[in-house]
């Protein structure tokens, strides 16, 4: 049962680890499971869950199953919630404790679900609840995800003033600059309103921040077909929208986290961070080594300790973060120390390669000696993280291939 907590915008964006959507033990008569998250929507729940229970029960009857992840809303959304389960048997009610945001309710919505398709809709009935059944045919076509979209045909919003409009399409923006073929693939990515099919997303580690679960999905799932189906966002006619500023801030925080997390450019961003760390160690280390006002050691000795101790930082993070796929798959001392020999040597090479390139940049090309500086850096980093990537965190379980066996 809820407390009656204040509301508390204090309680943790939880939970902090990822959360991974199991995959069914097996088919159950529940085909959709359609998530609603709630804060603070007792104004709404009733109607909403009673408008689509009206739709789906003529489609889907006992094939379908509501489930309201409430996060302790201090005006007992809840409870109301749990009291409509008499009249609507097939809702179930999540109320989560100490726990706040809306992407990560829907998952912990979709842990518990049952059905093959999962499904999310917000609590305040922005979203018409006809949609749902919309978006179910687009998935008994065959789509992995179906997307409730405000700008595809006959969609739109309602009566948003122009600097909502704004705020709305720059978010979408910075989105799409940041991660374009994400985003990319639906006109609304911002959308709250989506069935996607459990096999796309099961099993996978999901962290999302914030608000939009979407994104994640896109990100992270096996989507293949995407259908979208235009809507009206409605206007809110019962209580508050929860977008705070912290909200926006997650929104970027999610996807400055996934630009860093995904495929090549994402580790080479991780790696140019680890590269940034090294430098900060190399300069405190050399100003402590050899400025007069510490212990005045000679230039080279200083210069050669403190690159090296930049580089052990470098493989440490290298090993730990950036790489971290491939180091989980070889484990071991001996294996760590393997890549750390290789790593030291091609940063070596690196080195001496930054000098050289600088000499011929500025000397023969006449660049700027800082220009040429910068210009010989990006180089090297280009070249540290190719070979590192192909060498030192290279995947070297080869599987045996039958035909070269017979050779
Ligand atoms: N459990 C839980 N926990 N639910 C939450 C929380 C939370 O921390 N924060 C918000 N919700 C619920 C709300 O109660 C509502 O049912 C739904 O999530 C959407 O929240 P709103 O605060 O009403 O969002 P909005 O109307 O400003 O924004 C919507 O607009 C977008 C339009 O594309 C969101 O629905 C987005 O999902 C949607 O994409
Ligand atoms: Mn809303």
């Amino acid at each position: 049962m809820p407390h009656a907590t204040p509301a508390s915008s204090t309680h943790p964006e939880s939970p902090l680890v990822p959360i991974r959507i199991p995959f069914l033990p097996q088919l159950g008569p529940i085909q959709l499971s359609l998530v609603i998250p709630t804060y603070n929507e007792a104004s709404s729940i009733r109607d909403l869950v009673s408008q689509l229970c009206a739709h789906l029960d003529a489609n889907l009857f006992g094939a379908y199953e509501l489930i309201v992840v409430d996060d302790d809303s201090p005006d007992y959304t809840a409870k109301l919630a749990q009291e409509l389960q008499q009249e609507f048997p097939q809702l179930k009610v999540i109320c989560r404790h100490q726990e706040r945001g809306l992407a990560t309710a829907v998952l912990r919505g979709w842990q518990a679900a049952q059905g093959e398709v999962l499904g999310v809709i917000d609590g305040d009935l922005q979203h018409p609840p006809e949609m749902i059944l919309k978006l179910w045919q687009q998935m008994q076509r065959g789509a992995d995800l179906a997307v409730g979209s405000r700008y595809a045909e006959s969609g739109g919003v309602s009566y948003w003033s122009l600097g909502r409009r704004i705020i709305s399409r720059g978010a979408q923006l910075i989105g799409l600059a940041v991660l374009p073929g994400i985003l990319g693939r639906v006109s609304d990515p911002l959308s709250g309103l989506f069935l996607v099919r459990r096999k796309s997303i099961a099993g996978i580690p999901l962290n999302p921040k914030g608000y939009k679960l979407l994104i994640e999905v896109l990100a992270r799932g096996k989507v293949g077909t995407i259908e979208e189906v235009g809507y009206i966002f409605q206007e809110r006619q019962n209580g508050q929208s929860k977008i705070q500023l912290q909200t926006c801030i997650q929104y970027l925080h999610h996807l400055i986290y996934l630009r860093f997390s995904l495929g090549p450019l994402g580790s080479f961003l991780r790696f140019s961070t680890v590269g940034l760390s090294g430098t900060f160690v190399d300069m405190a280390l050399l100003y402590l080594l050899h400025d007069p006002t510490n212990l005045g050691w000679g230039l080279m000795a200083s210069k050669l300790i403190s690159s090296e101790v930049a580089i052990l930082n470098n493989f440490l993070w290298n090993d730990l973060w950036t790489f971290r796929s491939v180091t989980k798959l070889q484990p071991g001392a001996l294996n760590r120390l393997k890549r750390l020999v290789k790593f030291n040597i091609i940063c070596l090479i690196g080195l001496s390669l930054n000098s050289l390139l600088l000499i011929l940049l500025s000397e023969r090309l006449g660049i700027h000696y800082l220009l040429a500086n910068l210009i010989a850096i990006g180089i090297v980093v280009f070249w540290n993280f190719y070979l590192n990537f192909k060498l030192s965190w290279r995947v070297t379980e080869v599987k045996p291939n039958p035909d070269k066996n017979n050779l």
